[in-house]
Protein backbone atom coordinates (compact mmCIF):
# COMPACT_ATOMS: atom_id res chain seq x y z
CA UNK A 1 0.00 0.00 0.00
CA UNK A 2 1.33 3.37 -0.67
CA UNK A 3 1.19 6.24 1.44
CA UNK A 4 -1.30 8.02 -0.30
CA UNK A 5 -5.13 8.88 1.34
CA UNK A 6 -6.51 8.50 -1.71
CA UNK A 7 -5.58 6.50 -5.12
CA UNK A 8 -7.58 7.22 -8.52
CA UNK A 9 -6.18 4.73 -10.64
CA UNK A 10 -6.43 3.89 -14.16
CA UNK A 11 -8.48 6.84 -15.61
CA UNK A 12 -7.76 9.14 -18.71
CA UNK A 13 -5.97 12.23 -16.87
CA UNK A 14 -7.16 15.10 -19.49
CA UNK A 15 -6.01 18.78 -18.95
CA UNK A 16 -6.41 21.97 -20.60
CA UNK A 17 -3.00 20.68 -22.24
CA UNK A 18 -2.62 17.21 -21.73
CA UNK A 19 -4.35 13.44 -22.36
CA UNK A 20 -2.85 10.84 -20.99
CA UNK A 21 -3.16 7.66 -18.82
CA UNK A 22 -2.08 7.75 -15.09
CA UNK A 23 -2.56 7.00 -11.33
CA UNK A 24 -3.14 10.22 -9.14
CA UNK A 25 -2.24 9.87 -5.56
CA UNK A 26 -3.88 12.24 -3.26
CA UNK A 27 -2.72 13.32 0.49
CA UNK A 28 -3.72 16.02 2.95
CA UNK A 29 -6.31 17.15 0.28
CA UNK A 30 -3.36 18.08 -2.53
CA UNK A 31 -2.40 15.64 -5.49
CA UNK A 32 0.94 14.69 -4.38
CA UNK A 33 1.56 12.14 -7.22
CA UNK A 34 1.06 11.82 -10.95
CA UNK A 35 2.54 8.37 -12.25
CA UNK A 36 2.23 5.24 -14.31
CA UNK A 37 1.53 3.01 -11.73
CA UNK A 38 0.82 3.47 -7.94
CA UNK A 39 0.17 0.94 -5.39
CA UNK A 40 -2.83 1.40 -3.40
CA UNK A 41 -3.72 4.16 -1.26
CA UNK A 42 -6.02 4.20 2.27
CA UNK A 43 -8.71 4.56 -0.21
CA UNK A 44 -8.39 3.56 -3.90
CA UNK A 45 -10.81 4.66 -6.49
CA UNK A 46 -10.62 2.04 -10.05
CA UNK A 47 -11.10 4.70 -12.63
CA UNK A 48 -11.08 2.46 -15.22
CA UNK A 49 -12.95 3.23 -18.60
CA UNK A 50 -13.57 6.96 -17.09
CA UNK A 51 -12.07 9.86 -17.85
CA UNK A 52 -10.08 11.87 -14.73
CA UNK A 53 -10.49 15.73 -15.21
CA UNK A 54 -10.11 19.21 -13.46
CA UNK A 55 -13.05 19.36 -11.13
CA UNK A 56 -15.59 22.37 -12.89
CA UNK A 57 -15.11 26.10 -12.27
CA UNK A 58 -18.65 27.76 -12.30
CA UNK A 59 -17.18 30.82 -12.50
CA UNK A 60 -20.93 32.35 -12.87
CA UNK A 61 -23.56 31.74 -10.43
CA UNK A 62 -26.23 32.97 -8.70
CA UNK A 63 -27.70 31.81 -5.13
CA UNK A 64 -29.11 32.67 -1.73
CA UNK A 65 -28.63 36.73 -3.28
CA UNK A 66 -31.11 39.31 -1.75
CA UNK A 67 -34.13 39.83 -3.34
CA UNK A 68 -33.99 40.36 -7.43
CA UNK A 69 -37.31 42.39 -9.06
CA UNK A 70 -38.97 40.96 -5.38
CA UNK A 71 -38.22 37.33 -6.21
CA UNK A 72 -35.31 35.23 -3.80
CA UNK A 73 -33.31 32.52 -5.11
CA UNK A 74 -34.67 29.20 -4.58
CA UNK A 75 -31.39 27.77 -4.00
CA UNK A 76 -29.03 28.59 -0.63
CA UNK A 77 -25.68 27.65 -0.36
CA UNK A 78 -26.24 24.16 0.51
CA UNK A 79 -28.52 23.27 -2.84
CA UNK A 80 -26.64 25.63 -5.17
CA UNK A 81 -23.40 23.75 -4.52
CA UNK A 82 -24.56 20.46 -3.91
CA UNK A 83 -26.16 20.36 -7.12
CA UNK A 84 -23.09 21.97 -8.49
CA UNK A 85 -21.17 19.37 -6.96
CA UNK A 86 -23.78 16.59 -8.66
CA UNK A 87 -22.67 18.12 -12.38
CA UNK A 88 -18.92 17.77 -11.63
CA UNK A 89 -18.28 20.97 -10.30
CA UNK A 90 -15.41 22.11 -7.30
CA UNK A 91 -15.22 25.26 -7.53
CA UNK A 92 -18.58 28.26 -7.48
CA UNK A 93 -18.44 31.93 -7.93
CA UNK A 94 -21.54 33.55 -6.62
CA UNK A 95 -22.04 37.10 -6.24
CA UNK A 96 -22.46 39.29 -3.08
CA UNK A 97 -24.91 41.17 -4.22
CA UNK A 98 -25.47 45.30 -3.83
CA UNK A 99 -27.69 48.09 -5.49
CA UNK A 100 -26.73 51.64 -5.77
CA UNK A 101 -25.22 53.20 -2.27
CA UNK A 102 -25.51 50.56 -0.32
CA UNK A 103 -22.77 49.54 1.51
CA UNK A 104 -20.17 46.54 0.05
CA UNK A 105 -18.37 45.17 3.55
CA UNK A 106 -21.39 44.30 5.24
CA UNK A 107 -23.18 42.72 2.18
CA UNK A 108 -20.22 40.54 1.74
CA UNK A 109 -19.93 39.58 5.52
CA UNK A 110 -23.39 38.78 5.33
CA UNK A 111 -22.75 36.47 2.08
CA UNK A 112 -20.09 35.00 3.66
CA UNK A 113 -21.99 33.91 6.66
CA UNK A 114 -24.82 32.80 4.08
CA UNK A 115 -22.06 30.19 3.18
CA UNK A 116 -20.51 29.14 6.26
CA UNK A 117 -21.93 25.77 7.17
CA UNK A 118 -23.83 25.04 4.02
CA UNK A 119 -21.32 24.78 1.20
CA UNK A 120 -20.30 21.26 0.08
CA UNK A 121 -17.56 23.08 -2.22
CA UNK A 122 -15.19 25.70 -2.50
CA UNK A 123 -16.41 29.05 -3.08
CA UNK A 124 -15.08 32.44 -4.34
CA UNK A 125 -17.21 35.25 -4.24
CA UNK A 126 -17.21 38.21 -6.80
CA UNK A 127 -18.84 41.98 -5.96
CA UNK A 128 -21.45 44.00 -7.69
CA UNK A 129 -20.11 47.32 -8.54
CA UNK A 130 -23.58 48.93 -9.07
CA UNK A 131 -21.93 52.86 -8.50
CA UNK A 132 -18.61 54.92 -9.16
CA UNK A 133 -18.78 56.83 -6.17
CA UNK A 134 -15.50 58.35 -4.86
CA UNK A 135 -15.90 56.81 -1.32
CA UNK A 136 -16.48 53.29 -3.12
CA UNK A 137 -13.78 53.42 -5.44
CA UNK A 138 -11.20 55.17 -3.19
CA UNK A 139 -11.59 53.45 0.16
CA UNK A 140 -14.18 50.63 -0.06
CA UNK A 141 -12.80 48.35 -2.75
CA UNK A 142 -8.96 48.50 -2.30
CA UNK A 143 -8.63 46.50 0.47
CA UNK A 144 -11.79 44.38 -0.55
CA UNK A 145 -9.50 43.25 -3.51
CA UNK A 146 -6.55 42.98 -0.98
CA UNK A 147 -8.48 40.45 0.61
CA UNK A 148 -9.06 38.53 -2.08
CA UNK A 149 -12.37 39.74 -3.88
CA UNK A 150 -10.31 40.22 -7.29
CA UNK A 151 -13.14 40.04 -9.69
CA UNK A 152 -16.44 42.20 -9.82
CA UNK A 153 -19.83 42.72 -11.96
CA UNK A 154 -20.93 45.73 -13.71
CA UNK A 155 -24.17 46.33 -15.15
CA UNK A 156 -24.73 48.35 -18.39
CA UNK A 157 -28.43 47.75 -17.75
CA UNK A 158 -30.95 46.75 -14.77
CA UNK A 159 -32.51 49.72 -12.64
CA UNK A 160 -30.45 50.80 -10.00
CA UNK A 161 -27.00 49.09 -10.83
CA UNK A 162 -26.60 50.16 -14.53
CA UNK A 163 -23.23 52.48 -14.82
CA UNK A 164 -23.13 55.70 -17.19
CA UNK A 165 -20.30 55.60 -19.50
CA UNK A 166 -18.14 58.60 -17.22
CA UNK A 167 -18.75 55.50 -14.36
CA UNK A 168 -17.76 52.68 -16.05
CA UNK A 169 -14.00 55.06 -16.83
CA UNK A 170 -13.93 55.32 -13.07
CA UNK A 171 -14.33 52.12 -12.16
CA UNK A 172 -12.04 50.72 -15.25
CA UNK A 173 -9.55 52.80 -14.09
CA UNK A 174 -9.78 51.81 -10.34
CA UNK A 175 -9.55 48.33 -11.69
CA UNK A 176 -6.58 48.91 -13.60
CA UNK A 177 -4.79 50.50 -10.65
CA UNK A 178 -5.95 47.78 -8.23
CA UNK A 179 -5.33 44.37 -10.66
CA UNK A 180 -8.69 43.80 -10.28
CA UNK A 181 -10.98 41.59 -13.08
CA UNK A 182 -14.16 43.60 -14.17
CA UNK A 183 -17.02 41.43 -16.00
CA UNK A 184 -19.40 43.70 -17.76
CA UNK A 185 -23.69 42.46 -18.66
CA UNK A 186 -23.95 44.58 -21.52
CA UNK A 187 -26.97 45.54 -22.67
CA UNK A 188 -28.03 48.90 -23.92
CA UNK A 189 -30.68 50.22 -21.05
CA UNK A 190 -31.92 53.06 -23.16
CA UNK A 191 -33.06 50.87 -25.98
CA UNK A 192 -34.54 48.15 -23.40
CA UNK A 193 -36.55 50.53 -21.53
CA UNK A 194 -37.60 52.45 -25.25
CA UNK A 195 -38.67 48.92 -26.30
CA UNK A 196 -40.78 47.71 -23.74
CA UNK A 197 -42.16 51.11 -23.17
CA UNK A 198 -43.65 50.43 -26.59
CA UNK A 199 -44.32 46.25 -27.26
CA UNK A 200 -46.24 47.05 -23.15
CA UNK A 201 -48.08 49.95 -24.78
CA UNK A 202 -49.14 47.69 -27.68
CA UNK A 203 -50.44 44.71 -25.41
CA UNK A 204 -47.05 42.59 -26.50
CA UNK A 205 -46.30 41.00 -23.29
CA UNK A 206 -45.83 37.73 -23.43
CA UNK A 207 -42.39 36.02 -22.48
CA UNK A 208 -41.55 35.82 -26.13
CA UNK A 209 -41.43 39.69 -26.30
CA UNK A 210 -38.78 39.29 -23.47
CA UNK A 211 -36.40 38.89 -26.41
CA UNK A 212 -37.88 42.05 -29.06
CA UNK A 213 -37.72 44.27 -26.28
CA UNK A 214 -33.54 42.92 -25.56
CA UNK A 215 -32.74 42.47 -29.33
CA UNK A 216 -29.31 41.61 -30.37
CA UNK A 217 -28.51 45.12 -31.70
CA UNK A 218 -28.86 46.11 -27.68
CA UNK A 219 -26.20 43.85 -26.79
CA UNK A 220 -23.99 44.58 -29.48
CA UNK A 221 -23.90 47.87 -29.15
CA UNK A 222 -23.42 48.10 -25.57
CA UNK A 223 -20.61 44.97 -25.55
CA UNK A 224 -18.99 47.39 -28.07
CA UNK A 225 -19.13 50.48 -25.83
CA UNK A 226 -17.83 48.40 -22.90
CA UNK A 227 -14.72 47.56 -24.87
CA UNK A 228 -13.82 51.22 -25.86
CA UNK A 229 -14.30 52.28 -22.23
CA UNK A 230 -11.99 49.15 -21.61
CA UNK A 231 -9.77 50.55 -23.89
CA UNK A 232 -9.62 54.29 -23.27
CA UNK A 233 -9.17 52.98 -19.43
CA UNK A 234 -6.39 50.05 -20.25
CA UNK A 235 -8.25 47.81 -18.17
CA UNK A 236 -8.98 43.96 -18.76
CA UNK A 237 -12.63 43.29 -18.84
CA UNK A 238 -14.70 40.02 -19.42
CA UNK A 239 -17.83 40.05 -21.15
CA UNK A 240 -20.44 37.93 -19.42
CA UNK A 241 -23.22 35.77 -20.73
CA UNK A 242 -22.77 36.54 -24.16
CA UNK A 243 -25.70 35.56 -26.26
CA UNK A 244 -25.51 36.55 -29.76
CA UNK A 245 -23.37 36.16 -32.47
CA UNK A 246 -22.75 39.95 -33.24
CA UNK A 247 -21.70 40.72 -29.95
CA UNK A 248 -19.09 37.74 -29.78
CA UNK A 249 -18.09 39.28 -32.81
CA UNK A 250 -16.72 42.92 -30.85
CA UNK A 251 -15.02 40.85 -28.93
CA UNK A 252 -13.20 38.93 -31.58
CA UNK A 253 -12.78 42.21 -33.42
CA UNK A 254 -11.08 43.66 -30.04
CA UNK A 255 -8.73 40.58 -29.53
CA UNK A 256 -7.48 40.89 -32.81
CA UNK A 257 -6.56 44.49 -32.11
CA UNK A 258 -4.41 43.00 -28.87
CA UNK A 259 -7.02 43.94 -26.05
CA UNK A 260 -7.29 41.98 -22.95
CA UNK A 261 -11.27 41.54 -24.13
CA UNK A 262 -12.41 38.02 -22.68
CA UNK A 263 -15.64 36.16 -23.22
CA UNK A 264 -18.02 34.07 -21.07
CA UNK A 265 -21.11 32.63 -22.78
CA UNK A 266 -23.44 29.88 -21.35
CA UNK A 267 -25.60 26.79 -21.91
CA UNK A 268 -28.98 28.91 -22.32
CA UNK A 269 -27.46 30.45 -25.55
CA UNK A 270 -26.32 27.12 -26.87
CA UNK A 271 -29.23 24.76 -26.28
CA UNK A 272 -32.34 27.21 -26.06
CA UNK A 273 -34.02 29.93 -28.22
CA UNK A 274 -36.42 32.07 -28.83
CA UNK A 275 -38.50 29.28 -29.73
CA UNK A 276 -38.47 28.52 -26.50
CA UNK A 277 -39.82 32.25 -25.33
CA UNK A 278 -42.70 32.12 -27.80
CA UNK A 279 -44.21 28.46 -25.87
CA UNK A 280 -47.62 28.59 -25.23
CA UNK A 281 -49.12 30.71 -22.70
CA UNK A 282 -46.79 31.53 -19.82
CA UNK A 283 -44.46 28.40 -19.98
CA UNK A 284 -41.71 30.72 -21.83
CA UNK A 285 -40.73 32.22 -18.54
CA UNK A 286 -39.14 29.18 -17.71
CA UNK A 287 -36.58 30.35 -20.53
CA UNK A 288 -36.18 33.99 -19.88
CA UNK A 289 -32.81 35.25 -18.85
CA UNK A 290 -31.04 38.30 -20.14
CA UNK A 291 -29.87 38.53 -22.33
CA UNK A 292 -32.37 35.91 -23.21
CA UNK A 293 -31.74 33.45 -26.12
CA UNK A 294 -31.67 34.55 -29.53
CA UNK A 295 -32.65 32.00 -32.63
CA UNK A 296 -31.69 29.04 -33.03
CA UNK A 297 -29.54 30.03 -36.14
CA UNK A 298 -27.23 31.82 -33.66
CA UNK A 299 -25.87 29.04 -31.81
CA UNK A 300 -23.45 28.05 -34.80
CA UNK A 301 -21.54 31.17 -34.03
CA UNK A 302 -21.07 30.78 -30.52
CA UNK A 303 -19.79 27.02 -31.15
CA UNK A 304 -17.35 29.01 -33.59
CA UNK A 305 -16.47 31.12 -30.20
CA UNK A 306 -16.09 28.52 -28.08
CA UNK A 307 -13.52 26.22 -30.34
CA UNK A 308 -11.63 29.22 -31.59
CA UNK A 309 -10.93 30.50 -27.97
CA UNK A 310 -13.08 33.60 -28.51
CA UNK A 311 -14.84 32.69 -25.12
CA UNK A 312 -12.76 31.24 -22.51
CA UNK A 313 -15.28 30.65 -19.98
CA UNK A 314 -18.16 28.76 -19.91
CA UNK A 315 -20.55 28.93 -17.29
CA UNK A 316 -23.75 28.20 -15.93
CA UNK A 317 -25.42 31.75 -14.80
CA UNK A 318 -27.59 29.56 -12.73
CA UNK A 319 -30.03 32.49 -11.69
CA UNK A 320 -32.98 29.81 -10.22
CA UNK A 321 -36.27 31.74 -9.64
CA UNK A 322 -38.90 29.28 -9.43
CA UNK A 323 -41.61 28.79 -11.77
CA UNK A 324 -44.74 27.89 -9.83
CA UNK A 325 -44.16 30.13 -7.17
CA UNK A 326 -45.51 33.96 -6.48
CA UNK A 327 -41.49 34.42 -4.97
CA UNK A 328 -40.76 33.30 -8.33
CA UNK A 329 -41.40 34.22 -11.95
CA UNK A 330 -44.89 34.53 -11.25
CA UNK A 331 -44.29 36.86 -8.46
CA UNK A 332 -46.85 39.47 -10.38
CA UNK A 333 -49.50 36.98 -10.60
CA UNK A 334 -50.18 34.13 -13.02
CA UNK A 335 -49.56 35.59 -16.44
CA UNK A 336 -47.53 38.80 -15.31
CA UNK A 337 -46.35 41.02 -18.71
CA UNK A 338 -42.53 39.95 -19.30
CA UNK A 339 -40.94 42.96 -17.53
CA UNK A 340 -42.05 41.77 -14.38
CA UNK A 341 -41.01 38.22 -14.43
CA UNK A 342 -37.09 38.36 -12.83
CA UNK A 343 -35.20 37.04 -15.68
CA UNK A 344 -32.83 34.02 -14.89
CA UNK A 345 -32.66 29.94 -15.61
CA UNK A 346 -31.15 27.41 -13.53
CA UNK A 347 -28.33 25.07 -14.68
CA UNK A 348 -25.73 24.73 -12.52
CA UNK A 349 -25.92 21.31 -12.37
CA UNK A 350 -26.59 20.14 -16.27
CA UNK A 351 -23.85 22.86 -17.59
CA UNK A 352 -21.07 20.02 -18.19
CA UNK A 353 -23.02 17.08 -18.92
CA UNK A 354 -24.53 19.60 -22.08
CA UNK A 355 -21.24 20.43 -23.19
CA UNK A 356 -19.67 17.41 -22.69
CA UNK A 357 -22.79 15.70 -24.68
CA UNK A 358 -22.89 18.25 -27.65
CA UNK A 359 -19.78 19.94 -27.80
CA UNK A 360 -16.70 17.02 -27.00
CA UNK A 361 -19.59 13.66 -28.36
CA UNK A 362 -20.30 15.47 -31.42
CA UNK A 363 -16.91 16.51 -32.51
CA UNK A 364 -17.20 20.34 -31.89
CA UNK A 365 -14.84 20.80 -29.10
CA UNK A 366 -11.64 18.28 -28.02
CA UNK A 367 -11.75 17.07 -24.47
CA UNK A 368 -8.90 19.54 -23.74
CA UNK A 369 -10.46 22.79 -24.91
CA UNK A 370 -13.59 21.30 -22.71
CA UNK A 371 -11.36 21.51 -19.46
CA UNK A 372 -10.17 24.88 -20.61
CA UNK A 373 -13.76 26.27 -21.24
CA UNK A 374 -15.12 25.08 -17.87
CA UNK A 375 -12.23 25.05 -15.60
CA UNK A 376 -8.77 26.24 -16.48
CA UNK A 377 -8.97 29.56 -17.63
CA UNK A 378 -11.79 30.23 -15.35
CA UNK A 379 -9.45 29.77 -12.29
CA UNK A 380 -6.42 31.60 -14.41
CA UNK A 381 -8.82 34.36 -14.95
CA UNK A 382 -9.86 34.89 -11.54
CA UNK A 383 -6.79 34.37 -9.80
CA UNK A 384 -7.11 30.52 -8.26
CA UNK A 385 -4.95 28.71 -10.17
CA UNK A 386 -3.32 26.28 -10.15
CA UNK A 387 -4.66 25.29 -7.34
CA UNK A 388 -7.87 25.06 -8.64
CA UNK A 389 -8.59 24.37 -12.49
CA UNK A 390 -6.31 21.98 -13.45
CA UNK A 391 -4.69 18.45 -11.87
CA UNK A 392 -1.02 19.31 -11.25
CA UNK A 393 1.04 17.96 -8.62
CA UNK A 394 1.02 20.38 -5.25
CA UNK A 395 -2.78 21.41 -6.57
CA UNK A 396 -5.97 20.93 -4.80
CA UNK A 397 -7.06 17.00 -5.57
CA UNK A 398 -10.08 18.41 -7.05
CA UNK A 399 -11.25 15.55 -9.63
CA UNK A 400 -14.41 14.83 -11.26
CA UNK A 401 -14.50 11.29 -12.76
CA UNK A 402 -16.62 10.51 -15.77
CA UNK A 403 -18.00 7.84 -17.73
CA UNK A 404 -18.03 9.50 -21.23
CA UNK A 405 -20.62 6.52 -22.66
CA UNK A 406 -22.88 6.99 -19.69
CA UNK A 407 -26.33 8.24 -21.48
CA UNK A 408 -28.68 10.49 -18.85
CA UNK A 409 -32.41 11.99 -19.74
CA UNK A 410 -32.28 15.53 -17.78
CA UNK A 411 -34.98 14.87 -15.90
CA UNK A 412 -35.60 17.61 -12.80
CA UNK A 413 -36.85 15.35 -10.66
CA UNK A 414 -33.11 13.51 -10.55
CA UNK A 415 -31.11 17.25 -10.20
CA UNK A 416 -30.26 18.07 -6.94
CA UNK A 417 -30.97 22.20 -6.88
CA UNK A 418 -34.40 23.47 -5.14
CA UNK A 419 -35.79 24.53 -8.43
CA UNK A 420 -39.33 23.36 -9.79
CA UNK A 421 -38.37 22.95 -13.21
CA UNK A 422 -35.24 22.72 -15.36
CA UNK A 423 -35.19 24.14 -18.80
CA UNK A 424 -33.63 21.36 -20.88
CA UNK A 425 -36.27 18.73 -18.95
CA UNK A 426 -36.29 15.41 -21.50
CA UNK A 427 -33.00 16.04 -23.29
CA UNK A 428 -30.67 13.29 -23.80
CA UNK A 429 -27.02 13.30 -22.71
CA UNK A 430 -24.27 11.44 -23.07
CA UNK A 431 -21.58 11.45 -20.95
CA UNK A 432 -21.97 12.16 -16.97
CA UNK A 433 -19.83 12.86 -14.31
CA UNK A 434 -20.05 10.23 -11.61
CA UNK A 435 -17.89 11.00 -9.30
CA UNK A 436 -16.54 14.28 -7.80
CA UNK A 437 -13.63 14.70 -5.61
CA UNK A 438 -12.89 18.07 -3.80
CA UNK A 439 -10.07 18.37 -1.68
CA UNK A 440 -9.62 14.67 -1.77
CA UNK A 441 -13.02 14.03 -0.66
CA UNK A 442 -15.18 12.18 -2.39
CA UNK A 443 -18.23 14.65 -2.73
CA UNK A 444 -20.56 12.57 -4.56
CA UNK A 445 -19.89 8.77 -5.49
CA UNK A 446 -21.82 7.12 -8.34
CA UNK A 447 -23.69 10.26 -8.83
CA UNK A 448 -25.37 10.10 -5.39
CA UNK A 449 -23.97 13.52 -3.12
CA UNK A 450 -22.10 11.80 0.27
CA UNK A 451 -20.80 14.80 1.77
CA UNK A 452 -21.12 17.31 4.81
CA UNK A 453 -23.09 20.53 4.40
CA UNK A 454 -20.30 23.32 5.41
CA UNK A 455 -17.42 21.70 4.45
CA UNK A 456 -16.64 23.80 1.25
CA UNK A 457 -13.85 26.55 2.24
CA UNK A 458 -13.80 30.43 1.26
CA UNK A 459 -11.50 30.92 -1.83
CA UNK A 460 -9.48 34.54 -1.39
CA UNK A 461 -8.57 35.20 -5.44
CA UNK A 462 -5.44 36.32 -5.84
CA UNK A 463 -4.83 39.01 -9.38
CA UNK A 464 -6.11 37.87 -12.13
CA UNK A 465 -3.30 35.25 -13.75
CA UNK A 466 -2.03 38.07 -16.17
CA UNK A 467 -1.40 34.59 -18.83
CA UNK A 468 -3.70 34.54 -21.39
CA UNK A 469 -6.20 32.00 -21.03
CA UNK A 470 -5.67 28.93 -22.90
O1 LIG B 1 -31.06 36.63 -16.57
C1 LIG B 1 -30.04 36.57 -15.91
N1 LIG B 1 -28.87 36.49 -16.50
N2 LIG B 1 -30.13 36.58 -14.57
C2 LIG B 1 -29.08 36.58 -13.66
C3 LIG B 1 -28.57 37.95 -13.41
C4 LIG B 1 -27.53 38.35 -14.41
O2 LIG B 1 -27.67 39.36 -15.06
O3 LIG B 1 -26.53 37.65 -14.54
ZN1 LIG C 1 -25.84 39.77 -15.92
ZN1 LIG D 1 -25.61 36.20 -13.76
Amino acid sequence: MSDHDLVVRGGTVVTAADTFRADIGIRGGRIATIADSLAAGRETIDADGLLVLPGGVDSHCHMDQPPFMGVESADDFLSGSLSAACGGNTTIMPFAMVLRDEPLRPAVEAYREKARGKAVIDYAIHLIVPDADAGRLGQELPPLIDEGYTSFKVFLTYEGLVLEDREMLDVLAMARREGALVMVHAENEHCIHWLTERLVASGRTSPEFHAAARPAAAEREATHRAIALAEIADAPILLVHVSAGEAMEQIEWAQDRGLRVYGETCPQYLFLSDADLARPGFEGAKYMCSPPPRAADNQEALWRGLRQGIFQVYSSDHAPYRFESDRGKKHHGDNPPFHKVPPGVPGIETRLPLLFSEGVGKGRLNLNRFVALTATNAARLYGVYPRKGTIAVGGDADLALWDPGRTVTIRHADLHDNMDYSPYEGMEVTGWPVTTISRGEVVVREAEPVCEPGRGRFLACGRPDSARPV
